[in-house]
């Protein structure tokens, strides 16, 4: 009796595990796991848009917004490693073209190829086909790019101009006779927030364009152009004489708490990329209105591109929903959804243009017309080593501001890694 008692008990176990089991194996059926580094402003409301769609069309499949806060990623790419590298990824993740996403996650077969998909859907030929190949690999796509951003723009602030008699600055030199002025009214000329050093190594990258032209620029990724050109150097006086014209609190901020500065006209000017036209209209501003733009001085004619994107990793938990979120993120609804909130263009080229504010739309008449080169410090042009190298480099400078120096590692930092 005894043990028929036990064995109904161990049966009645029995099936309640096999209850819970299949439920959660439903459960997970039902899920997508995107991980992103999108909690700022703009960013997180460009994201959730892009999810609203997504539920939208799949209702039965929840995503599973995985974020790690901190600019560029400076905290999700180390997490995103470890979880590629212990086997443990997402369904799908933000990753630059280029470098960031060959290098670290392609050449070493943690990807899928995806051309295939791209062809089923047909959307292959509707992107920007410079962008894409950003994301290919010896013949196979790896990853979809949801938009293009721009590394070398600055914002500023209309009122705090037009009080102080400056005019949105057309070269370097005329940039730096508003800086002065600026300074002189007791206003922060240009905002930096470089508590995370990379919006420090922004600023040189634009000014690296500056200085060597697009050519001379994108040469340096060939090996036609040398890490000692005298232009190289020249970009670091440049740099520094910027540098004194930015607040004092700049290593203590993060690019929003910069960009706010701006907001609030604290500062004439902010050198950051177009996620913060994103963040500006969060907090209330309108493009043309309360703000204006202007390419970096002495980068115009040159689009320096970010691009973000997403591929579907080997050993994906939810393949087939990575697929589905991928296909929403290629479509034009998709893109047309997301960028004009996240102050991004899309990397597809037949938008519905009426979408784009006015910030938008000039940045889509550049992006056709300008010389493309591929970010540093966004992961595109070079390997990680190289811009943890090259941060580390132009955030001591600022400190020492000894410019031979700064050049010496430049060039080191180049052999090290790149050539
Ligand atoms: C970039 C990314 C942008 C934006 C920015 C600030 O690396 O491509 O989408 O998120 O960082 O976080």
């Amino acid at each position: 009796m005894l043990l028929k008692k036990s064995a109904v008990l161990s049966v009645l176990v029995m099936v309640a595990l096999l209850f819970v089991f299949s439920f959660s194996a439903l459960a997970q059926e039902g899920e997508v796991e995107i991980f992103s580094w999108w909690t700022g402003g703009g960013e997180e409301e460009g994201l959730n848009a892009l999810i609203e769609l997504f539920n939208e069309q799949y209702p039965d499949v929840e995503v599973i917004n995985a974020t790690v806060a901190g600019g560029a990623g400076s905290n999700a790419k180390a997490v995103l490693k470890t979880r590629m590298v212990g086997g443990n990824p997402p369904d799908s993740f933000q990753v630059h073209g280029g470098a960031e996403l060959v290098d670290t996650y392609v050449e070493t077969g943690m990807m899928e190829p995806i051309t295939g998909l791209l062809e089923e859907w047909g959307v292959k030929d509707k992107f920007n086909q410079q962008i894409l190949e950003m994301s290919s690999y010896e013949g196979e796509y790896y990853s979809i790019p949801v938009n293009v951003h721009r590394s070398n723009i600055m914002f500023y602030n209309n009122q705090v101009l037009s009080e102080n008699n400056v005019e949105p600055p057309t070269d370097l030199a005329s940039f730096k006779e508003a800086l002065a002025k600026l300074d002189e009214a007791g206003v922060v000329p240009l905002a930096l927030g470089d508590t995370n050093k990379w919006p420090a190594g922004q600023i040189f990258e634009t000014l690296l364009v500056a200085t060597l032209g697009p050519d001379g620029y994108n040469g340096l990724w060939d090996g036609s152009t040398a890490p000692d050109d005298p232009a190289v150097r020249e970009a670091l006086v440049h740099f520094k004489d910027i540098m004194q014209y930015v607040n004092e609190d700049h290593s203590a901020l993060t690019w929003q708490d910069a960009t706010q500065l701006v907001n609030e006209g604290e500062a004439g000017f902010n050198i950051m990329g177009d996620w913060a036209e994103g963040y500006l209209k969060t907090l209330g501003w309108t493009p043309g209105e309360e703000f204006g733009w202007t390419p970096v001085p002495g980068s115009e004619g040159t689009f320096i591109v970010v691009t973000d994107t997403f591929g579907l990793p080997k050993g994906a938990p939810h393949p087939e929903n990575a697929k589905k979120w991928l296909k929403i993120i290629s479509s034009k609804a998709g893109q047309d959804t997301f960028n004009p909130i996240k102050g991004s263009i899309p990397a597809r080229l037949d938008a519905d243009k009426s979408k784009y504010d006015p910030y938008l739309t000039s940045a889509m008449e550049d992006f056709a017309s300008d010389t493309l080169a591929p970010s540093i410090v966004h992961g595109s042009a070079a390997p990680e080593g190289f811009i943890t190298a090259m941060n580390d480099t132009i955030n001591s400078f600022i400190t020492t501001g000894d410019v031979d120096q700064a050049f010496k590692s430049f060039q080191q930092n180049y052999e090290e890694y790149v050539q």
